[in-house]
């Protein structure tokens, strides 16, 4: 396939992005790049997303956390002015994203939830291809090129085709290309998805360099509950609504404290002086012991701060303590305590591994 081969995907791109340079928009509010307020858009009937209001600061790292169908491709999609939202109001680098859609578009990028590369070209063309379309100056772009293949760790396979890379590398490389254009915001959905752990964590260690190198907000959305921790401020959304935004800091707290775990000589002691002694009521469940089939007897409490109670249990305590555990409520405690369910990955990550796959054959 050619480069004219992919003229759809890319004259695509192209008008999304529209052309021209940064510029910036009447100013926003101080400090906000992205301002939405009571966004809407109905499917039918279906509120897939569902007056949703917040603010995203200039380079903060905003993520969108929920589980499939929550609604965070379709909140993308009409932030990048893909999609028309039903009602509610939003603005991007001061431009409003229904009547000012051109310069919204010259202010994005994005790396769409499925690869948009073309598997024939090799990664510079690819990203060449892409600044030429945004009439990035011929000058400026193989430059350019050099310095997001640099970033991402592609330099060396740069003039190999992207039909030869891993499933992390394209990734990589979309990033890359969301960037040759100098964008204000860049859009990832889903930037991780399918990618074996380490990858992922390969992913992020370029978002959060990204924010070192260039002067830009980066908005994504991940059903990972983990991954969710690299961003400075996250929104959960479930059944198209906001149910809780703060920083990842914030929200676990919001649980209550750290969760201390101890294994003790005799169970029922500790659980009825940790009461008496320290005012905590201790839970008694069972923990897998490391021998097969040893489950054993446990005591958990939540304390607001586990590193400074820890050793103040140990010592007061008469009971023998077997072992002892402190952790922080991760953010599957907070999203569980907000909606009553667990965001499941499994279902999700097969169906997007199908999807991708399917797209992947008829791309060839
Ligand atoms: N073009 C569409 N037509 C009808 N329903 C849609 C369309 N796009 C998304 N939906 C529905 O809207 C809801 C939110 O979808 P989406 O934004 O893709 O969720 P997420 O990205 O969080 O997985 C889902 O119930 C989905 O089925
Ligand atoms: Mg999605």
């Amino acid at each position: 396939m050619s480069a004219a081969g992919t003229g759809n995907d890319v004259a695509a791109a192209a008008s999304l992005y529209g052309r021209g340079n940064r510029n910036a928009g009447s100013s926003p509010a101080a400090g906000a790049i992205i301002e939405v307020e009571r966004l809407t858009r109905d499917f039918d009937g279906l509120k897939a997303v569902d007056e949703i209001s917040f603010t995203v600061g200039h380079k903060e790292i905003f993520g969108f956390l929920g589980p499939n169908g929550a609604g965070k491709t379709t909140t993308i999609n009409m932030l990048c002015t893909l999609l028309k939202p039903t009602s509610g109001r939003g603005t991007l680098n001061g431009y409003d994203i229904v009547t000012q859609q051109d310069e919204v578009r010259q202010s994005i990028g994005i790396v769409f939830q499925d690869p948009t590369l073309d598997d024939q070209l090799t990664a510079r063309e690819n990203l060449e291809f892409h600044a030429m379309l945004y009439n990035v100056p011929r000058e400026e772009r193989e430059q350019r090129a050099r310095r997001v293949l640099e970033m991402v760790g592609l330099t060396q396979r740069a003039g190999d085709k992207v039909e030869t890379y891993s499933g992390g590398m394209k990734r990589r490389l979309e990033i890359a290309r969301g960037l040759m254009h100098y964008p204000h915001v860049l859009f990832l959905d889903e930037p991780t998805i399918g990618l074996d752990p380490q990858t992922r964590s390969s992913i992020w260690e370029h978002v959060h360099e990204l924010k070192q190198q260039y002067d830009i907000t980066v908005f994504l959305t991940t059903h990972y509950m983990d991954e969710a921790e690299n961003c400075d401020r996250i929104a959960i959304i479930d059944h198209g609504r906001i149910v809780a935004l703060d920083t990842p800091g914030n929200l676990k707290h919001s649980v209550g404290g750290d969760i201390i775990t101890l294994r003790a000589d005799d169970t029922q002691a500790a659980q009825r002086e940790i009461r008496e002694k320290f005012g905590f009521e201790a839970s008694i469940g069972d923990v897998p012991g490391e021998a097969a089939g040893a489950a054993q007897e446990s005591i958990r409490l939540e304390v607001p701060n586990g590193r400074t109670m820890l050793p103040q249990l140990v010592r007061g305590l008469s009971t023998e303590i077997l072992s002892v555990s402190v952790r922080e409520p991760t953010l599957d405690d907070v999203f569980l305590s907000l909606t009553g369910r667990q965001i499941r990955e499994e279902a999700g990550d097969k169906k997007d591994m199908m999807r991708r796959r399917f797209r992947a054959r008829r791309m060839r």
